[in-house]
Parts: structure tokens; sequence; C-alpha cells
């Protein structure tokens, strides 16, 4: 689960404050799936990489499964992070110099764990890339490169998946490709997996979508309830 508490985050710009996001609640119960979408610059990204950890709110409270990570030092959140949160980025952000499966080692290897290669191997099984292991980033496509990012998220079996834009960079065939495992990975392992996303397919498939409007949210929509929030 992951909970947020009149969070809110403001960046100095240009020597005047500018607020990204107004202070806001979310409650993300373990298990569901959550798209949030909105126009660019609405906030959606800042969002994501609060509940991360990849940034701090500039008030409110941040809790993941039931961790108060706003009152971590960054050490303890990168660590809980590592254990708990798979994160998927628009552009992969594979290290190009490692193999996929390798890139995949990566996050096991930090943590210590053992057999490492063979959980990567396995993990690669999982996205359907068996035969790809030992091919560099640049031997693959934009799907298969998101499909090894996928795999190096799940790398220590988080709990909670958090995707921005993972079709973003994709055709249409690969991105239904990331996104049927994206659900598959949450079928199977139950995992909490918040999107952000423009694709209104992949939207459409979340328990919920939150509709993000110049840093606030304007509109909440879940199965057969569409709720407009103001504040
Ligand atoms: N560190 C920053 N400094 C100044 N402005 C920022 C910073 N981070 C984000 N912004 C601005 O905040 C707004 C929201 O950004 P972002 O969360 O990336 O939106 P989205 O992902 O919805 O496109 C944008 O207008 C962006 O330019
Ligand atoms: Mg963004």
């Amino acid at each position: 689960m992951i909970e947020l508490r009149a969070v809110s985050k403001t960046v100095m710009s240009g020597g005047d404050p500018l607020v990204i996001l107004h202070p806001l609640d979310l409650i993300v119960p373990a298990g569901q799936t959550i798209a949030i979408v909105g126009p660019s610059g609405s906030g959606k990204s800042t969002l994501l990489g609060l509940m991360a950890g990849l940034d701090e709110p500039t008030t409110g409270d941040i809790i993941v499964d039931g961790t108060e990570i706003t009152a971590m030092s960054e050490d303890a959140v990168a660590r809980l992070r590592g254990e708990k949160i798979g994160f998927v980025f628009q552009f992969f952000h594979l290290m190009p110099s490692l193999t996929a499966l390798e890139n995949v080692m990566v996050p096991i290897e930090l943590r210590g764990g053992r057999d490492a290669a063979e959980r990567g191997r396995a993990l690669l099984g999982e996205v359907g890339l068996t035969g790809r292991a030992h091919h560099y980033p640049s031997q693959l496509s934009g799907g298969e490169q998101q499909r090894v990012a996928l795999a190096r998220a799940l790398a220590n079996d988080p709990p909670i998946l958090l995707a921005d834009e993972p079709t973003g960079n994709l055709d249409t065939e690969n991105g239904r490709h990331v996104i049927d495992l994206l659900f598959a990975v949450h079928d199977r392992r139950d995992t909490t997996l918040v999107l952000v996303t423009h694709d209104v397919e992949l939207a459409e498939r979340a328990d919920v979508r939150l509709h993000l409007r110049d840093g606030r949210i304007a509109r909440r929509e879940e199965a057969g309830r569409s709720v407009a929030v103001t504040g």
C-alpha cells in the first residue's frame, strides 16, 4: 500500500516558487492497479517520483508499506526502494555496457542476493526474452529493451511496481506486449501497479484512473464511478 497525506511539491523557478503539485491525499491499496493520466506538465512524473522516494515532497507524508519514507534518510529510502519498489521508465534506462542478463542481475547483486544469474535468466524468461540474455541494449528493439527493464524492475520481487509512460516510446504492437506483461505480472504476483500513461488502452485496464490537471487531482474514475474532485 502507498499512502500520501497532504503531499505537495513546490520548486524555485527563476527566483519564484512554482507549485508543481498542490496538497493531495491518495491511498493506493496493496494489489490495486492505478493509472495516472493528464496533460504533459500536469505533475504525473513528479507524483510517481515522490511515491518511489526518488524525490522529496515540500509538505506532507508518504507511507510505503507501513514505513514513512518522508521521515527516513536518503540511504534508508534507497534500501527500502531496492526491496519494495520496481521502477520502469519511458526511456528504459538500461546500462549500455551490460548485457540484458547483466542489467537484470544488477539490483539482485546490489542487495547481496545469491544466484543472481539463475534468477536473472528466470526473469528474462518471464518477459519472453530467454534468447536475448547475452544481447546488449543496442542490439535489442525498443520493446525488447523495455521488457529487459521490466525484468530488472522485478528482480527483487517488489510488492510495488511504478511505471512512467512505459509504452510512450514504443509502437502499438510492442506497447501492447509490454502492457500485457505488466498486467500478467500484476495478476501473477499481485503487485500494486501505478502507471503514468497517455495510452487510453493502458489506462482503461487499471482499476482506478486518476486525472491530474495543473498539479491537482481533477477526477477519479473507477468501475462504475467517476468523481470530479474540487479543492
Ligand atoms: N525540478 C524542477 N524545476 C522546475 N520545474 C520543474 C521541475 N520538475 C518539474 N518541473 C515542472 O513541473 C511541471 C510538472 O512536471 P512533470 O511532473 O514532469 O509533469 P508530467 O510528467 O505530467 O509531464 C512541469 O511544468 C515541469 O516543467
Ligand atoms: Mg512525465
